[in-house]
């Protein structure tokens, strides 16, 4: 389970995707070609966008818990750096590494404020 929240990391990342393509969706309907969205960025920066926790979060006696890298390093340095290793595109590894507070003032493409916003507009609702 994500902290705080009775939602696995499965059922966020598909709720957090199928947001991020409906704004996408939205977006092109209503404003056309004012907002260009690469829908293969986002869609693979939506579905990757905390393959981090997998290296933040560890199993011991049944509970997960911060592992020692995740104490050093959080899910969206972690993620990028397993994107990067992997080859995926800048634009990707941009959207994973400013998905959370850490890209504050940093979201430099469309795709990384959809996702970001995608994602907090979740589990800030399941916090309530
Ligand atoms: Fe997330």
């Amino acid at each position: 389970m994500i902290e705080r929240t009775s939602v696995n990391i499965i059922e966020h990342t598909r709720a957090v995707t199928r947001c991020a393509l409906e704004i996408a969706e939205v977006f092109a309907k209503e404003y056309d070609e004012k907002i260009r969205v690469n829908r293969d960025y986002l869609l693979a920066g939506a579905l990757l966008h905390d393959v981090g926790k997998l290296f933040e979060y560890e199993k011991v006696k049944g509970k997960f818990v911060k592992s020692e890298e995740g104490k050093l390093q959080r899910h969206p340095i972690s993620g990028a750096a397993f994107a990067s290793q992997h080859g995926l595109p800048q634009e990707v590894i941009h959207i994973i590494v400013s998905h959370s507070k850490e890209g504050d003032g940093a979201r430099n493409t469309g795709e990384a404020v959809i996702v970001n916003h995608a994602d907090f507009v979740n589990f800030e609702a399941l916090e309530i």
